[in-house]
């Protein structure tokens, strides 16, 4: 049966997924995108606050400075709340974890909303550290509960929205921001405080809905509220096969417990698994795709697009986000053993199956590297040609595009192809920090760099572009069609090179045989 067919008969495991994510991933990205439409706004508000307090006017590059805090308030609001996700989720649970992390929304949407009235731009930072709060808990607890509420089939398809959820709150935070909405000067409050609505509807939303059955069963070894939330979610009382696969892992990971993050640093074998998800999730960060959203106004701007059109072109940009968001999906459907949903996907589907995910990472970081050249280019010739703003226009939806298709998708999948089941959520926690650490970076170096080098901005992202793609070529095994053990194979071959050379090598063709 069809997959999208199977997902609309299950009305209630739809409108969890909905209650989850509108409180959820959505709110990731709608609070970096809504972020960029009042930044002048708020620049000058700084300005004349400081103005007030001291009689003194800031200089540009303190404001440049203020405001790379505000914006870098977030990412380290995230990395807390990823941090205390972990512990939150084990202890309140699933569901009652995503409940009160809306909390920190509302103090976030008290203190912007009122920032103005007060005169305090400190207020804003602070409300920009709890709505990265809020994200950092959403970011980690939501794709966890909704995998385990989720049928095994659907597995796939359901983390997927997490991503979807995420493109859709960053065009919908850029149409929000419009001037013909709430992008006016004096309503900036108002927008900063918007993210409040996505909040309320989850508060009022999700208590409607059962707790993770998983969780509910594994962790608190209560077995008739796990059947009863079962039973809800799948509209149906014949549970046997799930409860008797539920039972059966609550059964095998009894005595045991998941590694924690030191514990994969310090196993020598794996070493290589480690060092490939530590490079290629800062790569995602690294390689200035985000900073695309974070500063596509200004960068549209230096590309010489009349100032009241740029809004229009950045929702184009996050239009584009959401056809990689789609392709995402996709990604992850392929990973997940399922039937394509529509043509396109059918299409892109054969392409990696031919293809494979190493190409994929390589092909994309590749083409970054081109369209950032040709980005460069354009920029420093913009004023001697007519079309090159145009041209560097071009160059920032192919660069978003080349990285959806590519990066944005496999390196998602990676820990849990290349780590093994208790390793794994140390694996994404290490993820997750690097995430949020170098969104940090990159929102506090990005404004510093496009000043030093102005029309070459790019360069550091492009030697990222580089060395990641050398990497993928060099070191990355192809991991498409392979089964979990030859993955930990091919890496114990490079975990234990020394040995290996002394006559423990086993050939590819040796591999496949054994296998066979
Ligand atoms: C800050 O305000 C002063 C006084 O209004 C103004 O002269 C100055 O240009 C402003 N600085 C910036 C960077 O906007």
């Amino acid at each position: 049966m069809n997959k999208l067919q199977r997902l609309l008969q299950n009305k209630i495991l739809i409108l969890t997924i909905c209650a989850a994510g509108i409180g959820g991933t959505f709110q990731y990205g709608y609070n970096i995108s809504i972020i960029n439409a009042p930044a002048s706004y708020i620049q000058t508000f700084m300005n004349t606050t400081w103005l007030e307090r001291t009689g003194v006017p800031l200089e540009s590059n303190v404001i440049l400075l203020l405001w790379s805090f505000t914006v870098s308030a977030y990412p380290l609001g995230g990395l807390t709340g990823a941090v205390v996700a972990g512990p939150m989720a084990i202890m309140l649970g699933r569901k009652m974890s995503l409940l009160l992390n809306n909390v920190f929304v509302i103090i976030a949407a008290a203190l912007s909303g009122f920032s103005r009235m007060a005169k305090s731009f400190e207020m804003i930072m602070l409300s920009r550290f709890f709505t990265g709060m809020n994200a950092g808990v959403s970011m980690n607890i939501q794709p966890m509960y909704l995998a385990e509420s989720a049928p095994k089939k659907l597995r796939g398809a359901v983390a997927l929205t997490s991503a979807s959820f995420t493109a859709l709150g960053l065009v919908l935070g850029q149409v929000v921001g419009l001037r013909e909405l709430l992008g006016r000067e004096e309503s900036w409050p108002f927008l900063l405080a918007s993210n409040v609505v996505p909040a309320l509807i989850q508060l009022t939303a999700l208590p409607w809905f059962p707790e993770s059955p998983r969780y509910l069963l594994i962790d608190r070894g209560d077995k008739e509220s796990c059947i009863s939330a079962l039973q809800k979610l799948r509209g149906t009382s014949d549970l046997s096969a799930e409860l008797e696969e539920m039972l059966a892992e609550q059964a095998a990971v009894k005595g045991q417990r998941a590694k924690n993050p030191w514990e994969l640093f310090q196993n020598p074998s794996l070493r290589w698994q480690l060092v490939s998800i530590v490079v290629l999730s800062s790569a995602m960060q690294l390689c200035g795709n985000d900073s695309m959203y974070s500063y596509a106004a200004y960068v549209f701007q230096e590309a010489g697009i009349p100032r009241d059109k740029i809004p229009y072109v950045v929702i184009g940009t996050g239009s584009c986000e959401l056809i990689t968001s789609v392709t995402c999906v996709r990604l992850l459907m392929h990973s997940a053993d399922t039937q394509p949903l529509v043509t396109v996907w059918r299409l892109l589907n054969m392409i990696i199956d031919y293809a494979g995910q190493r190409p994929l990472l390589l092909g994309g970081y590749i083409f970054m590297a081109g369209w950032a050249i040709v980005f460069m280019v354009a920029l420093s010739q913009q004023t001697q040609i007519s079309w090159m703003p145009y041209l560097s226009m071009a160059c920032i939806f192919a660069y978003i595009l080349s990285f959806g298709i590519g990066p944005a998708g496999v390196t998602g999948v990676l820990p849990t192809e290349i780590f093994d089941q208790m390793s794994r959520p140390a694996a994404y926690m290490i993820c997750g920090s690097l995430l949020w650490f170098n969104l940090f970076l990159v929102g506090t170096a990005f404004p510093f760099i496009v000043k030093s080098l102005a029309h070459f901005c790019y360069i550091p992202f492009l030697v990222v572009c580089v060395c990641t793609a050398l990497y993928v070529g060099f070191f990355l095994p192809e991991t498409k069609g392979k089964s979990f053990l030859e993955i930990s194979e091919e890496f114990k071959k490079r975990n234990f090179k020394t040995k290996t050379r002394a006559g423990f090598y086993k050939g590819p063709e040796e591999i496949k045989t054994t296998t066979l």
